[in-house]
């Protein structure tokens, strides 16, 4: 078993981006920045927008974090969207999700200027990217891209198993999977919370792609020998033997799968500090206007 160790992955990423903040900065051009929007206190998202600030500022580029009480209404949101699509300084934004109840989601996304759409989540990214045109890529599947091709795995007339269809991960990782450029070309099968007979399903992946928030749900019975295996579940369980008062859990039993497959992701340090290169990779292609 060979671990795919997502965070040295994600350092590396992150050293090659910094070089290049480097060179334009003695260049004197213009320094990329990111903002990013969050709304009310829940944990993890504290969390992963504190960590998008902080990789912002390890690697030269500018950031700001506009936060609001969770009981900020649409209208505030949609006018501080409008005001980050007009100001020159911001290059690329994201707005933190889940979102309260009381907003739409959609209307959010939508909002923002497809050009600074950094998360890749408004519907011109995703159609761009489903025609295989240049697109800001979502940064969850962009980094399993990254891993797959980095540990130089083979994808081509492979079968893919995607269990999860949310739209930020599922969806167009089962999307990208089946294109016809590395990695790609696989056969792509996506299961979900309807799908009948599961492990019949994941025992035929060659690779496994796990994004659906039940830890532990993919046992050793599940998995094809040889298999490599994506873990992009991050729960947070219970644990009073940790300061935090939680860690996190991954939809992998990984302690019994991890004997039977070629390769698999650690949680933490797998997927997760990759999703993080992946949204400076794309604040970076926006500052260059690389995408459009
Ligand atoms: N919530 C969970 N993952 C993400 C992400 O990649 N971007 C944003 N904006 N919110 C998230």
């Amino acid at each position: 078993m060979n671990l795919l160790d997502g965070k040295k992955t994600s350092e590396t990423i992150q050293d090659e981006i910094a070089a290049e903040v480097a060179a334009i900065k003695e260049k004197g051009g213009k320094v990329p920045h990111l903002a990013a929007i969050l709304v009310g206190n829940d944990g993890g998202s504290v969390t992963y927008v504190n960590n998008k600030v902080l990789a912002c500022e390890r690697i030269g580029f500018g950031s700001s974090l506009i936060r609001y009480e969770d009981t900020v209404t649409e209208e505030e949101l949609l006018t501080k969207i409008n005001e980050l699509n007009n100001d020159n300084e911001v290059d690329g934004f994201i707005v933190q999700l889940p979102l309260p109840k009381h907003i739409n989601t959609e209307k959010v996304i939508e909002a923002i200027n497809p050009k600074k759409d950094v998360d890749g989540f408004h519907p011109t990214n995703v159609g761009r990217m489903v025609a295989g045109l240049p697109a800001y890529l979502p940064a969850t599947p962009a980094g399993i891209l990254q891993l797959l091709k980095r540990y130089e795995i083979e994808t081509k007339g492979k079968h893919c198993v995607v269990v999860g269809r949310s739209n930020i991960v599922g969806t167009p990782m089962s999307i990208l999977m089946s294109k016809c450029t590395y990695p790609g070309e696989a056969t792509v099968t996506i299961c979900h919370r309807n799908t009948v007979n599961l492990p019949f399903h994941t025992l035929q992946a060659d690779i496994l792609i796990v994004a659906v928030g039940k830890p532990g749900l993919i046992t050793a019975d599940m998995v094809k020998e040889g298999a490599v295996v994506i873990d992009v579940g991050t729960t947070r369980v219970p644990d009073a033997t940790r300061k935090s008062g939680f860690r996190l859990r991954g939809d992998v039993d990984f302690e019994n799968v991890a004997e039977k497959c070629s390769y698999i992701t650690p949680v933490p340090g797998g997927v997760g500090p990759l999703t993080i290169a992946m949204l400076m990779t794309n604040t970076l292609r926006a500052a260059k206007k690389e995408v459009y």
